[in-house]
């Protein structure tokens, strides 16, 4: 069959996610593994059209229908395979390919591409234990690597000299060159890694499709890399997403490291979804695969300035894939060391630690906002709201990009407005004496309230709790009251705010809009305040 090579189709399924292109035209919900919405296909008011975002696929247990994003866009818009491709295309923001046929000549060529790159994998992992691998060996088990996890990553040595280029001399010059592993040079061809410590990268159906090699005598580059092939492309390449694909899925998330030997340390040490780009920044392409398998995306950099710019960078691509759904946190290594070097010296622990601490992304936009920008001056309060603009508008789901918007809003209100020189600082109101018995008797009945509140309750000045009665509630109930007593402070603080505005009103100041917003979050928190009431 004449088709566009699976290379194309696949290409559309890597970058479009199922649930994006179905829920144009189909609102959906996520519940459990699957999104759902009602059948497009027949007319239905309880949805039993569900979307598998891991499996590509669409399934309509009312009516059967079943397909991927292809016949989906076809059925859907009474199209043509063709057309159904142009208009895919067009979503992704690639370019279509002409229309060709995958010949037999190319079918060939791959598979030599494959072959040949397998045959080179065994003979660097044969000289790495040969007497001229003998120093890449003590480097690598230096570098705490076992032998079996040597054998799983298949771990290799390219020695001095032509190993590979001899191998394929003869019928096979152009297809091994074609595999970036030999380069033609004034004297012929030569092998493209000498004297290196052989990483093989390996596709997601498992078969090696590159190398990088890691310098051994301390010679810059540190790593050098097969240059881009038909086969790879390193913009579109994880490393370690071969043997991290099921994790990922079962973690219900990845880990994006920024070297492939961490991300090797990270697999074999309790982060099995852990993944690195290879010799280049994060790309778009790199989200877009992970975001096929779920959209929880745990970045690991390093906590010094470069860190910090990288983590920007992933913060910026990570946004048009955001669902609301999403789980995505930045974590930094500090004292410039990399994973490896954190689970070295602090093992497991040091590193889960740092995982778990990791600061989610609304937060970290909210962090790098303020180092970034100086919020003290109307200019970079500007400046600010600018990039943040920029940021929330890259959010394809116009609720949760409301949401956003709406967030920092109300943090920059809070922060920057309401402390500026004029504004009110409002005096934390005298607890009376009932109200300091009961959290007394809260906080020595229910020490993780305590916890939890205690940012809270130390402007409450509440005195020695030592000697203090019984706690009258149930820890619910003291939950409740806690919440209650914070929400009554913040309207009180809202209200004196209010005051002092309707004040510089009368005096000719253009505050209206911040009294009609004031009024908004005061009916917005007495709400709150009702509900909490009732339950
Ligand atoms: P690093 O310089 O942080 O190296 O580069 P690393 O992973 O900690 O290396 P080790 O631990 O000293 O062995 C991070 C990643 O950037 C790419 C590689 O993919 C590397 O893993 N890189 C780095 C290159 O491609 N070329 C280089 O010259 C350096
Ligand atoms: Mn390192």
């Amino acid at each position: 069959m004449a088709s566009y090579g699976n290379n194309f189709t696949d290409e559309l399924r890597t970058r479009l996610s199922i649930v994006d292109v179905v829920g144009r035209r189909v609102p959906l919900v996520k519940k459990g593994q699957n999104f759902w919405g009602c059948c497009p296909f027949h007319n239905e008011k309880t949805p039993s059209f569900s979307v598998n975002e891991e499996k590509g696929f669409y399934h309509c247990f009312g009516c059967g229908e079943h397909g991927d994003i292809i016949s989906f866009t076809m059925k859907t818009n009474n199209m043509e395979f063709r057309d159904a491709l142009k208009e895919l295309a067009n979503l992704a923001g690639v370019k279509m390919p002409d229309y060709k046929p995958k010949s037999a000549t190319q079918i060939a060529a791959e598979e030599s591409y494959t072959t040949i790159c397998e045959t080179a994998t065994r003979m660097y992992q044969t000289a790495l234990f040969t007497d001229a691998g003998a120093h890449a060996l003590a480097y690598i088990r230096g570098r705490g690597f076992s032998d079996e996890m040597i054998k799983k990553y298949r771990i290799g040595y390219a020695p001095r000299g032509n190993i590979i280029t001899n191998k394929f001399s003869g019928t096979k010059q152009n297809a091994v060159m074609a595999t970036g592993l030999c380069r033609r040079g004034e004297y012929g061809l030569y092998d493209f890694f000498r004297d290196k410590l052989m990483f093989p990268i390996i596709n997601v159906h498992g078969a090696v499709v590159a190398f990088s090699g890691r310098s051994l005598d301390g010679s810059e580059p540190k790593y050098i890399n097969t240059t881009d092939t038909e086969m790879f492309h390193k913009r579109q390449t994880m490393f370690g997403l071969n043997f991290a694909r099921d994790a990922i899925y079962r973690a219900n998330r990845s880990i994006i490291v920024e070297g492939q030997i961490d991300a090797i340390r990270m697999q074999t040490n309790g982060f099995p979804e852990t993944v690195a780009p290879l010799g280049t920044a994060l790309t778009e392409d790199h989200l877009a695969m992970l975001c096929k398998s779920n959209r929880n995306i745990t970045f690991c950099f390093d906590g010094d300035n470069a860190g910090q710019k990288a983590a920007a960078r992933a913060a910026d691509l990570m946004m048009p894939f955001l669902r609301d759904t999403s789980d995505v946190r930045f974590a930094f290594v500090t004292g410039g060391k990399d994973p490896d070097e954190v689970l070295k010296s602090g093992g497991v622990d040091a590193m889960r630690k740092i995982i778990d601490g990791a600061t989610p992304l609304v937060e970290f936009l909210w962090d790098t906002l303020n180092k970034t920008f100086l919020a003290s001056t109307p200019g970079g309060r500007a400046s600010a709201e600018k990039y943040l603009k920029k940021e929330i508008e890259k959010i394809k789901d116009p609720d949760l990009r409301r949401e956003y918007d709406a967030e920092f809003k109300n943090r920059i209100f809070h922060a920057w407005h309401r402390t500026r020189p004029n504004a009110t600082h409002v005096p934390v109101p005298a607890a009376d004496d009932i109200t300091i018995k009961n959290i007394q008797g809260i906080l020595s009945t229910y020490p993780d309230i305590a916890e939890r509140y205690g940012d809270f309750l130390v402007t409450m000045n509440i005195p020695d709790i030592s000697q203090s009665a019984p706690c009258p509630f149930s820890h619910n109930d003291a939950e409740k009251y806690i919440v209650t007593l914070k929400i009554k402070r913040y309207l009180t603080q809202l209200e004196k705010q209010k005051k002092d505005l309707t004040a510089s009103l009368l005096i000719g100041q253009d505050v209206q809009d911040q009294i009609n917003k004031i009024n908004a979050e005061m009916m917005r928190i007495q709400d709150k305040l009702d509900a909490l009431i009732q339950l």
